[in-house]
């Protein structure tokens, strides 16, 4: 009996060892944790459970029979943050690089059902050659196993991916369909074909850093929500996100407790609009001074900087925020910032989570890269995504609610269900400059009927009292108090419930 047990111990402590304590120093001196490493840190203290520890490939190509290490290059399981359960698997690059083989496929794909069916999230932390180039298509298959489940899972579970060495190949489609993937700055990279063969297809020469790493990916190409310097930093806010999501969308956000009161009056904030309307500032003053304790937690801050998307909580639950910034593009919606805030109002929108969305927009972005770029399908998917969330809305405009974007913005018309605006809101078809040219183009060489005519405008539109009168506005608050109607607004909006007609799925224009 007693050897059994030893033999157990044996067993777990050369699992444990993954591809042994060389690689593990290799693996150290890049500066990267070893998979057990990260999953300590992500998870609670002691709260790990691991399963498949002893699953080993079936592979005897190539020789591979005469190495068969414990666990397979992936370690598995489930394990609390902050007491709530998720699911995690973590790639060992220590075994076979963290290559993806058949059995390593099936252990990741074994937590992913177990998630499904517990509903609770599932946090992939990658870091891997790839498909395991010894076992062909068995491998090739594993990978499409894990897809399929990525794809059931979405807006079934929230899945985070953290990548944090190499993913590369066919092998980044599982973290592109998670809903965040975050990265670590110079020890990861996601490209769908290396340098190398970038170099033989389009003669460019480019380092993988450029090519897919943090920064591209974070600033240029926005597959990633957000990049970190190094692993402890991107597990601990894994922790921060998990925190600010419900397990599943069958469930409410977590309430966490606040120590902040929702009737907190600022009074900066009746001086937060320049008087010139041309002079930009920063929205996310406004977000800070809204939120619990001040506390934002930014998704996609480097990319589309022309629009603000994240969290906050208010009473201590989750809202997600979506806000134009005047000190990027003066706010404008373009290409990109319509695809970033899209996204995340749908995100926000499948877990339930309320949605705050501040407007101070003068419109879409004119020009040929926009419009040769498809803004229109890609405006558009701000506008479906907006007009189909039944979560809780509540809308206020600081300032410029110009043209399309206004409706776009989370208006009365798209299903708002508070929509406020400050006394400084301008609420209309376009700016007066604009407006008073196109109206009295006969005049425009008499500088004094224009200014006229353009005060005209201004005394007309220039204000959120027009929309008012006709309802699209509930009601003119002050700035002061902004915290106070959004913090009663959601309140009163607990047990909203709305139903989109039935269909199979939407065909929201992508
Ligand atoms: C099997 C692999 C492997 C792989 C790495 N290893 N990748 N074993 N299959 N895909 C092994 C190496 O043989 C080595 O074993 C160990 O892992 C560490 O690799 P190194 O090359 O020494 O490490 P490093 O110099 O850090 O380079 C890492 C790397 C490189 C850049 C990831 O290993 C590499 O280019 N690997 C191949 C990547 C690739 O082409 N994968 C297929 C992509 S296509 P030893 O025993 O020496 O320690 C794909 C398709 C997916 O993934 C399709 C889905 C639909």
């Amino acid at each position: 009996m007693k050897d059994i047990l030893q033999e157990l111990e044996d067993r777990r402590a050369d699992a444990r060892l993954g591809g042994g304590q060389k690689r593990i120093d290799a693996q150290h001196a890049k500066g990267k944790l070893t998979a057990r490493e990260r999953i300590e840190l992500l998870l609670d203290e002691d709260s790990f459970e691991e399963f498949d520890m002893f699953v080993g490939h079936r592979c005897t190509d190539f020789g591979m029979q005469e190495s068969r290490p414990a666990g397979d290059g992936v370690i598995t399981g489930w394990g609390t943050i902050n007491g709530r359960l998720v699911y995690v698997f973590s790639q060992d690059f220590t075994v076979f690089g963290g290559s993806l083989s058949e059995t390593h496929a099936q252990k990741i794909c074994k937590i992913m059902d177990m998630a499904m069916q517990n509903g609770a999230p599932v946090i992939g932390l990658n870091d891997s050659g790839g498909a395991r180039i010894q076992e062909g298509v068995a491998s090739l298959a594993g990978y499409a196993e894990v897809f399929q489940r990525n794809i059931m899972a979405s807006g079934v579970v929230p899945q985070i991916s953290v990548i944090m060495g190499p993913c590369a190949g066919g092998a980044v489609y599982s973290p592109a369909m998670t809903d965040f993937i975050f990265m670590v700055k110079d020890s990861s990279y996601m490209f769908v074909t290396g340098p190398d063969v970038v170099k033989t297809v389009t003669n460019e020469v480019v380092t993988a850093e450029e090519l897919g790493g943090a920064s591209t990916h974070t600033k240029k190409s926005s597959v990633a929500d957000r990049a970190f310097e190094n692993d402890v930093e991107a597990l601990a806010e894994v922790r921060r996100l998990v925190d600010l999501l419900p397990l599943n969308n069958r469930e409410k956000p977590p309430v966490r407790p606040f120590f902040d009161a929702p009737a907190r009056i600022e009074d900066s904030l009746d001086t937060l609009i320049p008087d010139n309307p041309n002079q930009p500032y920063d929205m996310k003053e406004l977000i800070l001074k809204v939120a619990d304790e001040g506390d934002f937690y930014e998704i996609q801050e480097d990319y589309a900087k022309n629009i603000i998307t994240g969290f906050v909580r208010i009473e201590g639950q989750t809202v997600g925020v979506v806000a134009n910034q005047p000190m990027v593009l003066a706010g404008c919606l373009d290409i990109d910032s319509s695809r970033k805030a899209a996204r995340f109002v749908r995100f926000c929108d499948a877990f339930e989570i309320p949605i705050l969305t501040l407007v101070d927009v003068p419109g879409f972005l004119p020009g040929t890269s926009q419009e040769y770029g498809g803004v229109i399908k890609h405006g558009a998917k701000l506008l479906f995504a907006y007009g189909e969330a039944t979560v809780p809305k509540v809308t206020v405009i600081t300032r410029k609610a110009y043209g399309g974007a206004y409706d776009v913005m989370a208006s009365k018309h798209l299903r708002g269900d508070f929509n406020y605006a400050w006394p400084t809101a301008q609420i209309a078809v376009m700016g007066a400059k604009g407006a008073t040219e196109i109206l009295y183009r006969s005049e425009l060489g008499d500088a004094d009927k224009i200014a006229a005519r353009t005060a005209e405008y201004e005394e007309r539109f220039a204000n959120p009292f027009v929309a008012a009168e006709r309802g699209f506005i509930d009601e003119v608050i002050q700035p002061r108090s902004t915290r106070k109607r959004v913090a009663r607004a959601f309140a009163s909006l607990r047990n909203k419930k709305v139903q989109n007609p039935w269909k199979k799925h939407d065909n929201i224009p992508l």
